[in-house]
């Protein structure tokens, strides 16, 4: 049953909003404490659906993974290579990551493991982790054009290789990195732009080594020592910033608001919205810096105040790439004329997140190009709002739209509010709690 909500113009934002667990991190740690060997505890996680199946797919791979009354999350892994053939297809849902980094934890071993997702992943792209995965001996079966279901079939013996990224992507580079784990020699991922280097950071955490050397024209050159005994750890999840970027865009266009975002991460190469933003002219600040698990965290502190148009440089997709469709938000409310470059990677994500901004926007009421691979949003003409946006099994379409009723002048309305719950669970009960109003859209129009 879809779930259909309206958004109406908000009251000032106010208060502490406490944005669950990073998606990117939760996934990962989840993962690797499955790889090491003895207990991994995880606090913070995020308990989203996404996150959900990836820990469905690890005790189908012969892991225990509990939750704790303590909310902490205990992890008995079965070390690299050690992993059982799952009975059943593994079922990733709505998760991209969860299914790529997966098919590289699936290359470990020589059996063969079946995967399936949602119908948004089930017409993802899977070609990206199958090609380097190929060259180290794995082999796969999918539908045509790499799309789920379909069955990764791990070697006996997997080959370490050496692989320049075609495009920037931290699942690719993480897929090969974890079917490296499990060949003998040196792993190593070049990639022509800087992504988020969680599994990086995971590797070292969980006792690998990995070394990480600049690459021609800016990029990176990671590589991977491999056969590690990785060892269970203590992991602490920061809040997620692509999920804090909903409430924060929020609090920054819903005149007279101020929140409090604690504990948010602020790894540089997840960041690019908030510098994005600064640069428009937001009141953000950053207090108590901290590091955790290896991870910078601070509490954001947020004020509404006027917004101008920027340039956002293609060079900074990676660092903000998931925060695009709520940018677009803010650019339609800021004055003048935001361009926002090099979005290719925005049209093979949980939906065509290019298309579905320029659409959603334009029949908003804002004026909105879409040039080649670039997205270009007039601002500062009002919204007009008043229309259903079919979010096509995207949570963060849906929230971005959300998000605009709080501002423009007839309310907004989504179709589905159901992925949500892939990456923020409880986000119109939060919102709602600050000063929000977003309610079940038959109730709303009664
Ligand atoms: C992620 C990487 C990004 C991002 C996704 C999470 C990750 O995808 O869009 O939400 O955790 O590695 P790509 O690596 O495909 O750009």
């Amino acid at each position: 049953m879809p779930i259909p909500l309206l958004s109406r113009r908000a009251r000032p934002l106010s208060g502490t909003i406490r944005v669950p667990g990073d998606k990117s991190i939760s996934h990962r740690a989840l993962i690797f404490g499955g790889l090491a060997v003895g207990e991994t505890t995880v606090e913070g996680l995020l308990e989203g659906e996404d996150v959900l199946a990836t820990a469905a797919a690890m005790r189908a791979f012969g892991c225990s993974l509990e939750r704790g009354g303590d909310a902490v999350w205990r992890v008995h892994g079965r070390g690299v290579s050690g992993l059982d053939e799952p009975a059943d297809v593994i079922d990733c849902g709505n998760a991209g990551t969860g299914a790529r980094l997966l098919m590289g934890v699936a290359a470990q071993q020589p059996v063969t493991t079946f995967f399936t997702g949602d119908a948004s992943l089930r017409r993802r792209p899977m070609g990206r982790v199958m090609a380097p995965l190929s060259r180290m001996g794995v082999r796969f079966a999918t539908r045509e054009g790499g799309r789920l279901p379909g069955a990764v079939i791990g070697p006996e013996l997997l080959l370490a290789i050496e692989y320049t990224l075609p495009v920037a992507s931290a699942q690719v580079k993480s897929a090969v990195l974890l079917a490296g784990l499990a060949a003998a020699g040196e792993t190593t991922v070049v990639e022509p732009k800087p992504t988020r280097d969680h599994t990086e950071t995971m590797l070292r955490h969980f006792g690998a080594e990995v070394r990480v050397e600049a690459a021609d024209g800016g990029g990176r050159r990671v590589t991977l020592v491999g056969q590690p005994e990785l060892t269970g750890r203590r992991v602490v999840v920061p809040a997620d910033p692509s999920s804090a970027a909903f409430p924060a865009v929020a609090a920054l266009l819903v005149e007279g608001s101020e929140i409090t975002l604690p504990g948010v991460g602020t790894n540089p190469l997840r960041f690019g919205l908030f510098e994005t933003l600064r640069e428009m002219g937001a009141d953000i600040t950053l207090a108590n810096p901290r590091v955790e698990a290896g991870e910078p965290v601070a509490d954001l502190i947020v004020r509404a105040g006027p917004l101008k148009a920027v340039e956002v440089p293609p060079e900074r997709a990676p660092s903000m790439i998931d925060e695009f469709p709520i940018l677009a938000v803010a650019a339609a409310m800021a004055e003048g004329t935001t361009v926002m470059r090099g979005l290719e990677e925005l049209r093979v994500k949980e939906s065509d997140r290019l298309g579905a901004m320029a659409r959603g926007l334009a029949a908003a009421g804002v004026r909105v190009e879409v040039v080649g691979d670039d997205l270009i949003v007039h601002g500062g003409g009002g919204v007009a709002g008043g229309v259903t946006i079919g979010v096509d099994l995207d949570h963060r379409i849906a929230m971005a739209f959300l998000v605009l009723g709080m501002v423009s002048d007839e309310p907004m309305a989504i179709d589905d509010a159901a992925a949500i719950a892939t990456s923020f669970p409880g986000f119109p009960e939060l919102m709602n709690a600050a000063g929000a109003a977003i309610a079940p859209a038959a109730e709303a129009a009664a």
